[in-house]
């Protein structure tokens, strides 16, 4: 528990066991599931926390309100990493009443079974008494799920924002951020955004825009630090990813059988890095715990949404794509990414198949094709496929 102001109080936990985050993406930093607690003349609990948490969920309630009574719990969002303990909330309070919107109330019941008279429905721009301070709702649909709304607290000037502005990566004891804590999480806040709301940056846009005339000092996201110090900050890098945003550089993706298209991809990035080109590696054959920096198509996509180009690496297979490589195409399209430029290469053995498959793939995105030329056969040679020039056109010097 920590104390955020004389009404709210921080009452989430650190989950450093998990390894994968919705079963896919990888936690090696662990995560925040934040939950708060108003306390006013009637006391308020925004949002529970995962599954596994129950004790020290309860233990950090009690810490703050002994033996008393909760008379709502406001659910800005039904996934399970934040409405796991809903069943057990509301054992243990029985006079409590769920205030969420129409949408959520399918999947209280569906997954909960709460019955209607425990809801309070509220609609967009509503208010809720808690005595000296008020609660206000805003649907932010697909922000990440349909039922999605954030709450305000105008009196804190605060906003319970959902996953909106969350991050991965575990929090400290004392959960408000501080000068340096935007550089420290900005990375994770990057893969945390590609990984699970990149398909959404419409409604993400949708969702700034409506709050924009809310004079935000206090963000309180359900992942991630409490930001106040790095408001600005955070803000700016949501509208940027939300825009699909880039900084010039170049992100290598790859996977590779034998080596061979594995070579082309890190001699693409030695290059680059001799002409002083930003970059970033990643492989995607074998498993999370086989690469170095363990992360995989997460962090890919990661660098996909830093970067304004794409260099995907894959042998022919099968007659077609690697399919690791694949899957990775699939993550493109899923997450609406435009405005890239792309350049496909990987090697072939008796018939090349992969480099036209995956232009074709990056065409029907929209992308800039910036030359169908990276195929070579068999073992990697410079002679096969030019480096030097493949990095002049990524560089976007020619
Ligand atoms: Fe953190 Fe969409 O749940």
């Amino acid at each position: 528990m920590y104390k955020i102001s004389e009404r709210i109080h921080y009452i989430g936990v650190n989950d450093e066991q998990k390894t994968l985050f919705e079963g896919l993406w990888p936690l090696p930093h662990g995560v925040s599931y934040n939950s708060y607690l108003i306390k006013d003349e009637k006391t308020a609990l925004i949002d529970t926390v995962e599954h596994g948490f129950e004790d020290e969920f309860i233990s950090n309630i009690t810490s703050c309100i002994n033996d008393g009574n909760i008379d709502y719990l406001v659910v800005n969002h039904m996934e399970p990493d934040h409405s796991s303990l809903i069943s057990m909330i509301l054992e243990r309070y029985p006079d409590l009443k769920i205030i969420a919107n129409a949408k959520t109330l399918p999947m209280l019941k569906g997954y909960h079974g709460v019955s209607e008279d425990r809801v309070k429905i509220v609609q967009e721009g509503e208010s809720v008494s808690l005595g000296s301070c008020s609660l206000q709702f805003f649907m932010a649909p697909m922000v990440h799920w349909p039922e999605t709304m954030v709450t305000w607290l105008p009196e804190e000037n605060t906003l319970f924002s959902g996953d909106a502005f969350g991050t991965f990566g575990k929090i400290a004891q004392d959960p408000t951020d501080k000068a340096g804590t935007f550089d420290e999480f900005e990375n994770e806040m990057r893969r945390y955004y590609s990984n699970i709301v990149g398909k959404y940056g419409n409604p993400v846009q949708s969702a700034l825009k409506k709050l924009s005339s809310l004079e935000i000092k206090r963000i309180c996201s359900t992942h991630g630090p409490i930001w106040a110090e790095n408001i600005d900050k955070v803000v700016s890098l949501y509208d940027r990813l939300s825009r699909y945003e880039t900084e010039k550089g170049v992100c290598i993706v790859y996977g590779s059988m034998y080596g061979n298209t594995a070579t082309a991809a890190k001699e693409l990035a030695k290059a680059l890095e001799n002409m002083g080109v930003p970059y970033a590696l990643h492989d995607l054959a074998g498993n999370d715990s086989s690469r170095e920096d363990g992360l995989g198509i997460s962090g890919a996509l990661m660098d996909v949404f830093k970067y304004d180009t794409i260099a995907v690496g894959s042998p022919t297979y099968n007659n077609g794509i690697f399919p690791p490589i694949e899957t990775f195409m699939k993550a493109l399209s899923a997450r609406l990414i435009k405005n890239r430029r792309f350049f496909a290469f990987g090697s072939y053995t008796w018939a090349g198949a992969s480099v036209r498959l995956l232009n074709g793939m990056a065409s029907e995105f929209g992308f800039e094709i910036l030359s169908d030329g990276g195929s070579f056969p068999q073992a990697f040679s410079k002679e096969k496929f030019n480096i030097e020039e493949a990095a002049v056109l990524l560089a976007g010097n020619k």
